[in-house]
């Protein structure tokens, strides 16, 4: 409401999402809470670039492009092609949406790094590492797997156990293997290139950037943590801030270290350079210039982020900005998890239970889930549950029942009775007005410290005085008397002044319903200064259009009905109905042994037989002719294990004896479904070992 100061320039970014998988609701959460900062700036007369872009790089995306067939490039360009219908569904305003492996990405990276090497901060130091033999590339932890050093349960992560909460170093597992070839892995060393965070400098500075106000109180507190102890991979305690390791080795998709072939940066150096990467595309499609916009000393910088990732926001991000010269954030925010129905866990396989694509296809209005998590969202760092029945209440009697209803009540009649124009308003509405108007500043500044929850109360509060009013005054019934037209007038008049003046203060949470009032009222797109002012005896408004319906039960058992699993009937298992029951003494009479392909060789005059030479544990090799040729390089089979039928009669084909027979799978109908998969058993299964 400050007209009389300079517009703030402000640069605004939310996390930037793994380009691996669609936005959840919990990614919905923190754009809608960004979207609503950003709106109440401009709406008070503020300047805002907001962006976003996705985060590309990390051997997890490497590795799923693989999986599914793609070049990393394809994989994320495909994954950012989707992004549009959420953004856009549920009125989320990015001015940009860029991509971590952008050239303006690249050459930032590059050029914030050669700025912290001048500065002296940039080690290297030669580390050991779990590298894949067969893979050819180190291992990051989450693909290491073994047993637990501590409880001994099998198939543990290589940084913490799930069964016992252990934590320890990949090299601690017993038995360890590789997560993407089940190869053993072995240990190598390679140069690593170091942030020099403990640097005096850093620490100095970072005690005095985290502690200094600009953080939320209990993030900061957190963050003084990390000055004391820190934790170290094997769960021993170190004193202080540690060195950050940042660069990976090749394969790696990711951005090259300039001066060090075969290096890149980890993922999250580039990362948060993404922000800027974003920004300075927009300037540019723009014809603005980068380097004059973020010189500005005007310019204030804020990120919205999760909790989970605050170290990397308030240490790693900070100090880069800084040693290289560059402006730091002013602030930021940190919100807490979204649950959903009573802290159900967001989990990947079964979805979130609240999927955000399911939920506009039902119809269901976007601004009712930006109405409902605002209400629930405060400036505090605090996880937030979203409640079916909590929602549908919220929205039902609070936001359509207090709010919509204001205006339905009093349209009609200054439509059919008075041409659609506002009279004079009297002493009881005015008080009434003045009463919103007088309110709307505070409201306005419990958005901008985004405490939305107590906003959205306040307007409640606001909106129960407009109820009363009209309760008291009763329109339907001054309608039906002799000689109240005026009145009847007056009172509408006061309602459809007081709906605008809400809308006003709704207008950061609920864009397009603002957007149809304003059409509605026959206004100018309203700012929080446009409460300052009515819109007045003599002005004419436009046929009132019911602005939101309500929550329908329906939707919402609909929402979070599971997806329908396939009919059992109708579907032949691998395009083969299954072979009749047999017992388990017939099953016992095959004799399946785990066998190592010692050889494997094409065969001379067949396209289709691989030749295979198998170790399985009885003093000598048998021979084996396959049908995997069309599948199989002889190469890609040496030394790997698998199973065979051991005690199938000997069978003499053209090319000689064959003795056994190799497990496969394979689709029933080959043409529509080509693709012929050798077993082959976990690690750890040794030649002769009966599969029973
Ligand atoms: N790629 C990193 C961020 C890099 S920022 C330079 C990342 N991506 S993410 O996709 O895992 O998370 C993106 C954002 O979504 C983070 O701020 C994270 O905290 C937030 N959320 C992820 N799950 C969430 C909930 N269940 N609830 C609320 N926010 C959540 O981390
Ligand atoms: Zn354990």
């Amino acid at each position: 409401m400050t007209a009389m100061s300079a517009p703030r320039k402000l640069f605004v970014t939310t996390a930037l999402p793994y380009a691996n998988g669609n936005f959840h609701i919990g990614h919905i959460m923190e754009y809608i809470q960004a979207d609503i900062w950003v709106r109440t700036q401009r709406m008070l007369g503020h300047e805002v670039n907001f962006v976003g872009a996705d985060d590309t790089h990390g051997a997890p995306i490497m590795i799923a492009a693989e999986k599914a067939g793609k070049t990393p490039q394809q994989f994320v360009a495909d994954i950012a092609a989707g992004r549009k219908p959420y953004l856009d569904g549920f009125h989320i305003a990015f001015d940009n949406w860029h991509s971590t492996d952008a050239p303006e990405n690249h050459a930032l990276a590059q050029q914030i790094y050669l700025d912290l090497k001048a500065a002296g901060l940039i080690e290297t130091r030669v580390i050991e590492q779990f590298f894949d033999p067969e893979k050819n590339m180190f291992l990051p932890d989450r693909f290491i797997k073994g047993e637990c050093p501590k409880c001994h349960a099998k198939d543990q992560y290589g940084d913490n156990c799930e069964v016992c909460g252990a934590v320890y170093a990949p090299t601690d597992l017993i038995e360890p293997f590789s997560a993407l070839s089940g190869a053993k892995p072995v240990l190598k060393s390679s140069e690593h290139f170091f942030f020099k965070l403990s640097d005096p400098r850093c620490v100095a500075f970072l005690e005095e950037w985290t502690q200094d106000g600009r953080l939320q109180p209990e993030v900061a507190n957190k963050v003084k943590e990390w000055f004391t102890v820190r934790t170290n991979p094997d769960g021993t305690q170190s004193e202080g801030l540690g060195d950050w390791d940042i660069s990976r080795d090749a394969p790696y998709f990711g951005i090259e270290i300039p001066g060090a072939p075969g290096k890149y940066f980890y993922v999250w150096l580039d990362a948060p350079v993404g922000y800027l990467a974003s920004l300075k595309n927009l300037l540019e499609k723009r014809g603005q210039s980068y380097e004059a916009y973020i010189a500005d000393p005007a310019l204030e910088q804020f990120h919205f982020i999760g909790k989970d990732i605050v170290t990397f926001h308030t240490l790693f991000w900070p100090a880069m900005l800084k040693f290289s010269g560059r402006k730091t954030p002013d602030s930021v925010f940190v919100h807490g998890f979204l649950t959903v129905n009573n802290g159900e866990k967001m989990s990947k396989s079964r979805g979130t239970g609240l999927d955000p694509l399911k939920y506009l296809s039902l119809g269901m209005n976007p601004e009712w889930l930006r109405y409902y998590l605002a209400a629930k969202l405060s400036a505090r760092n605090e996880d937030i549950d979203f409640n079916r029945d909590d929602f549908m209440a919220r929205v039902n009697a609070d936001l359509i029942g207090k709010f919509v209803n204001i205006a339905s009540r009093a349209a009609g009649f200054i439509h059919k009775r008075f041409g659609g124009q506002l009279g004079a308003v009297s002493a009881d509405g005015d008080a009434l007005l003045s009463h919103l108007q007088d309110a709307a500043p505070g409201v306005a500044e419990l958005l901008a410290e985004r405490d939305y929850g107590k906003a959205l109360r306040e307007i409640m509060l606001l909106a129960d005085r407009v109820n009363e009013y009209v309760d008291q005054n009763k329109p339907w019934e001054l309608a039906k008397q002799e000689g109240m037209e005026a009145r009847l007038q007056d009172v509408c008049s006061a309602c459809i002044e007081a709906f605008r003046l809400l809308t006003i203060l709704l207008k950061p949470v609920l864009p397009a319903l603002a957007a149809q009032v304003e059409g509605f009222v026959q206004a100018a797109p309203f700012t929080f200064d446009s409460a300052r002012s009515l819109l007045g005896a003599g002005h004419r408004i436009q046929e009132y259009k019911h602005l939101m319906q309500r929550v329908d039960v329906k939707q919402l058992d609909a929402l979070f009905e599971p997806p329908a699993a396939p009919e059992p009937e109708a579907t032949v298992p691998g395009g083969e109905a299954l072979a009749p029951t047999i017992t388990i003494d017939d099953f016992a009479k095959i004799d399946l042994r785990i066998a190592l392909i010692v050889n494997c060789e094409a065969v001379e005059g067949s396209t289709k037989l691989l030749r295979l030479t198998l170790d399985v544990g009885e003093g000598r090799h048998r021979n084996v002719f396959s049908g995997i040729a069309s599948a199989y390089q002889p190469a890609d089979l040496i030394g790997k294990h698998t199973v065979m039928v051991a005690n199938l009669a000997p069978r003499k084909m053209k090319f000689g004896v064959s003795e056994g027979m190799v497990l496969a799978a394979s689709h029933g109908d080959e043409k529509a479904q080509p693709g012929i998969y050798v077993l082959n058993p976990w690690p750890g299964a040794t030649p002769g070992m009966r599969v029973r």
